[in-house]
């Protein structure tokens, strides 16, 4: 997600505080101080010492501390000679590129990025083509949707390990409709900029005129796509239109609610009395894969659909439950309440509560009905990928992508059957969601959220499971979870086991609310942790971690690349999906790179092990405007495929800021592009060109 504003706050992030009180003003004069001194200390620390957790140098006082947490298993003295950045190539073997700001794509030598699914391609045989200037409804529940962003690849045939043949399930997070319609939005007359920097503006600056059709589109803009892609004789990645895989889930598409919270009072609504039977997913951003080859999708900020909160009684409980996800209290920005009652929370104060669940379904089946898993717990989901563990219960990784909200670890109380794949459908309407708790020591701890167990009692308002399911938050809370600086992707990495826990940055921390765990005060350019579960089971209750990475310009900030050599690596802010290669290599993709560094966003790659461990290297420029997401390879890494979502991104469908990647009158079209090698069956990153 972005949508940031110009201070580079993203927008829909607008529940913890608006407007900054004196004492917040104050805070962050002081954090600001504290971060200019400690930035000398930690990058003090990166070149010269052993691996540590560099938290020390950040220390509450903003003063480096004297004795840094050794880590467990660091070795000291692993940095290598130093190389200039534009000239080194290790074992990746392809030459880093630089922040670009073009508006084309840019990726390293010996490689090529090809548009693949553009929002509006037409995906099933019967489908029109794509024509902004006549969209409808119908024609785009039979088109690639907008804003793409996870992406899976499911090969085909199923079971096999095919890197030619497959199903692409991708995301759609959300839709832009500034850039989708013509006349969509037009400058507000009345519009004036506020007094002050961080005070909103008395009148919007846009006036918007959506109608039943723009709605409509949207509405089946949204979801996920189900699209077989096949490498053909040339090795070009093709979609097989007529494929009988090929499906679209909409934000209409009907879903069963599963688990202790179905059929739960709060999910009743007018339309459902059952709380069982949910009218689509909206807002999904990262998601995952499960051993048994079904996805699960993470639907985020669904707060932005809903209007007036204000409606709703400040005493009403379920006004503080809403008011946590950050509801307007008035309009919607899309205004989707103007067309549909569930949309509006004066009319059915209950429909949110029947989103923000991790959602799965099989790609493989063209019929099958999603689930909304609540054993996952409901927030603003991110992540879900899964590793079994040593008994063969499954753990499902997820972040809550908010500032100052939690890291989850859901396992099942039964075990995969790698053989009766029918046996592991439901799996994940059983088991225990546990949130994480990072110990200043390097230790953490996975802290159960059962009803009954600790803080989670009647009393404290969780009279039964499904309490603490829908109000997941709340219960993090009442257990003393960390809270994170927007926990996003969360993945396990294949070639160790080791779990990777990205935060994408966090604006709003002070210099008091730091921890080892979320070491920087306003952490404009995010971090990224590493956990090693005890035992290396997935499905125990302590871990041990580290810091990987703190984000930034080496050159100018507190950064710390796993303790390589700062000189070398290339520049990186606001980290937020990941992918590991056949090697263990992390690939991350940004979110909001260019609110603190001069390039569009792109992607990197860096070691996990070995001399390299910290080594980020630039290898992918997206366009202005966009996020890049979903980083996924095929099963022998030819083919890389990853989102381009919001080009253009602030600007409009009259004038946007790009018209990537058709050029001409066409608007700008979120895109899942492909990148190979020039040699097609060479892995990506592998060469030099
Ligand atoms: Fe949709 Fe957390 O990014
Ligand atoms: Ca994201
Ligand atoms: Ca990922």
């Amino acid at each position: 997600m972005a949508r940031f504003d110009e201070h580079g706050n993203d927008k829909v992030f607008s529940t913890a505080g608006r407007g900054a009180t004196f004492a917040e003003v104050l805070a962050r004069r002081l954090s600001r101080r504290g971060f200019v001194r400690s930035a000398a200390a930690a990058s003090a620390l990166a070149v010269t010492g052993p691996r540590l957790v560099p938290t020390a140098a950040l220390a509450q006082d903003g003063t480096p501390a004297a004795s840094p947490v050794a880590t467990p298993g660091a070795t000291p003295g692993a940095t290598p000679a130093a190389t200039p950045a534009s000239t080194a190539v290790g074992v990746l073997g392809f030459e880093p590129i630089t922040l670009d700001t073009g508006s084309e794509p840019v990726v390293a030598a010996g490689h090529r990025v090809t548009p693949l699914l553009r929002w509006g391609e037409p995906i099933m045989a019967d489908a029109p083509e794509f024509d902004p200037e006549n969209q409808t409804a119908v024609a785009q529940e039979m088109q690639f949707g907008y804003n793409p962003d996870w992406i899976g690849f499911f090969p085909l045939p199923q079971g096999s390990e095919s890197s030619d043949n497959g199903l692409l399930v991708v995301n759609h997070e959300y839709t832009n409709p500034e850039l989708m319609f013509p006349g969509y939005q037009e400058a507000n007359p009345d519009y004036a900029p506020p007094a002050a920097d961080d005070a909103p503006p008395d009148v919007p600056e846009f006036l918007t005129n959506p109608t039943q059709e723009t709605v409509d589109v949207e509405l089946a803009a949204h979801g996920l796509s189900v699209v077989e892609v096949r490498r053909n004789d040339a090795g070009e990645w093709e979609i097989v239109r007529d494929s009988r895989y090929n499906r679209r889930v909409t934000a209409t598409t009907p879903m069963e609610v599963r688990g202790p919270a179905a059929g739960a009072d709060l999910l009743k609504t007018s339309d459902d009395p059952d709380g069982r039977t949910v009218m689509g997913t909206i807002n999904n951003c990262a998601g995952g894969v499960t051993p048994w080859g079904t996805v699960v999708s993470g639907e985020e900020n669904f707060q932005q659909y809903f209007a007036n909160l204000g409606a709703i009684a400040e005493d009403d409980p379920i006004y503080a439950m809403h008011d946590r996800f950050g509801f307007e209290a008035e309009a919607s920005e899309r205004r989707w309440e103007e067309f549909y009652d569930r949309f509006d929370l004066a009319k059915e104060p209950n429909e949110p509560f029947r989103f923000g669940w991790g959602v799965e379904f099989d790609p493989y089946d063209p019929e099958s009905t999603p689930k909304k898993r609540t054993t996952l717990g409901r927030n603003k989901h991110e992540g879900h990928t899964s590793f079994v563990a040593p008994e063969g219960q499954v753990a499902i990784y997820s972040g809550d992508d908010e500032r100052f909200e939690y890291a989850y670890k859901f396992v099942t109380a039964g075990s995969y059957d790698p053989n009766d794949r029918a046996a592991n459908m439901d799996l994940l309407d059983e088991g225990t969601l546990h949130v994480a708790r990072f110990n200043d020591d390097g230790t953490g701890d996975w802290l159960p959220l059962v009803q009954g167990e600790g803080p989670l009692t009647e009393a404290n308002g969780f009279a039964t499971q499904a309490d603490v399911l829908i109000n997941t938050r709340f219960a993090a809370d009442a257990v003393g979870a960390t809270k994170m600086d927007r926990p996003e992707d969360f993945e396990t990495n294949p070639a160790t086991g080791k779990v990777y826990l990205v935060c994408t940055n966090n604006s709003r921390r002070s210099l008091e609310e730091t921890d080892r765990a979320n070491p920087r005060p306003e952490n404009l350019s995010g971090h990224i942790i590493e956990i090693t579960e005890d035992g290396n089971d997935h499905a125990g209750t302590s871990f041990a971690w580290e810091m990987f990475l703190l984000a930034g310009d080496p050159a100018n900030g507190a950064t710390w690349f796993a303790g390589f050599d700062t000189e070398m690596v290339s520049p990186i802010a606001s980290p937020d999906n990941i992918t590991f290669d056949v090697d263990g290599n992390l690939w991350i993709s940004t979110d909001g790179l260019p609110n603190t560094l001069e390039g569009n966003d792109g992607l990197f790659v860096v070691p996990t092990e070995g001399e390299e461990r910290g080594y980020v290297r630039q290898f992918f420029s997206s366009v202005p405007g966009a996020e890049v997401s979903g980083p996924v390879f095929t099963p022998d890494n030819s083919a890389l495929f990853t989102s381009v979502q919001h080009p253009a991104e602030g600007s409009s469908y009259e004038e946007p800021e790009t018209r990537w990647p058709d050029g001409g009158d066409m608007p700008t079209r979120p895109s899942v592009v492909v990148i190979q090698a020039t040699d097609p069956t060479a892995r990506v990153g592998t060469v030099r060109g």
